[in-house]
């Protein structure tokens, strides 16, 4: 039964169960991305690239790397976009994201977002934009007195980066949940106008619990300088690790310990086997074990899942061009989707000239 005070927003489980080809693939086409500031960290791959290595076995993926949207807040330096592009898409393959499954897109290569943006942009009021709670967290965290237009019509842009590929669900954390509201919205006042058939997406919540900081802060960010990056080498790991905060009441490794409030313990409960966890937990709270012994225990861990990733990863650094060449066959096609789509909008519109 349709639960009734289910956010619209929110696909249903069920929606898609039935819709599968013989290879048990749902034919619903997913559509996430990232703005490639700078490396992916252990963050992003438990908020979100562990899921979509899962995703691409059940969904026609498409993985969009904003390079657009990352102007929106870094147009002072393009030119690092370049090389950002390429290491987010190292990062992509490394931790498994296999390009027979995903398709990849570089944005700035689809002119053709640019005209469904603007298309968009004539009726979502300016109210909408300002008003949207993700809008002003993040103005607010960045420090913005004045929002520039560009950034105060990302989520305008990011609905044309979902209808333009016609996808029907975007896997997204809460915050981007009124991006998702928006982009419906937006669509559904588009199909009004034109009578166009845009597909209106829904979210598919992928809710995990946020990684905290080494610093102990609620979120690991590059900007706050508490990350590891899944291209940190293993020197790095093991020093980042060792400057994390732990419990602070404890001062000999003879204290009993407060793994509740340590953030290795938090780590352990994320990247350690389930015994190791346990004993952790045992034994830091009969101070059994130094923090010293539990951040190489939690050192091995993280290792242990970064080594396979860095055998990918090294074979793709050693193949700059292949690399590229994946970013161009997944932008290629989904150009053609694009300009299709773009199409079939100027028809609606009575625009085809
Ligand atoms: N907003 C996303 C981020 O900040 C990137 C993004 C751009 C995106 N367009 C999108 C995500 C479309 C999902 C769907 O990382």
């Amino acid at each position: 039964m349709e639960n009734k005070k289910r956010n619209p927003a929110i696909a249903s489980e069920f929606k898609f169960e039935n819709a599968q080809n013989t290879s048990g693939k749902s034919y619903a086409r997913i559509l996430t991305g990232d703005r490639p500031t700078g490396p992916l960290h252990l963050g992003h791959f438990c908020g979100s690239l562990k899921n979509r290595v899962a995703l691409q076995n059940i969904y026609d993926t498409f993985i969009l790397i904003a390079d657009v949207q990352a102007l929106t807040t870094n147009f002072d330096h393009p030119e690092l976009l370049r090389q950002n592009i390429f290491n987010v898409a190292l990062d992509y393959l490394a931790v498994g994201i296999v390009p027979e499954k995903s398709t990849i897109i570089i944005q700035s290569m689809i002119n053709e977002l640019a005209e469904l943006t603007i298309f968009f942009s004539m009726f979502i009021s300016i109210n909408a934009l300002k008003h949207n709670p993700t809008i002003k967290t993040e103005a607010k965290e960045r420090g913005y007195k004045e929002l520039n237009y560009g950034f105060l019509g990302y989520p305008v842009s990011q609905t044309a980066d979902i209808a333009i590929f016609k996808a029907d669900l975007v896997p997204v954390g809460l915050d981007q949940l009124p991006h998702i509201e928006l982009s419906r919205k937006i669509v559904r006042r588009f199909n009004e106008l034109y009578g166009g058939a845009l597909i209106e997406p829904e979210a598919l919540l992928s809710e995990f619990p946020k990684l905290i900081g080494l610093d102990g802060n609620l979120k690991m960010s590059k900007s706050y300088g508490n990350a590891i990056f899944l291209s940190d080498d293993f020197d790095t790991i093991k020093s980042k690790i060792k400057t994390a905060l732990t419990d602070k009441s404890r001062i000999h490794p003879s204290d009993p310990g407060h793994p509740d409030i340590c953030t290795i313990f938090s780590y352990h409960k994320t990247f350690s086997e389930s015994n190791l966890t346990k004993n952790i937990e045992h034994d830091c709270t009969g101070g059994l074990i130094g923090c010293v012994q539990c951040k190489n225990n939690l050192y091995e861990s993280i290792k242990n899942i970064l080594i396979p990733m860095n055998e990918k990863r090294q074979y793709y650094k050693e193949r700059t061009s292949e690399v590229w060449d994946i970013l161009f066959a997944g932008t290629n096609k989904a150009k053609k989707i694009a300009s299709e789509t773009l199409r079939e909008v100027k028809e609606n519109m009575k625009i085809n000239y």
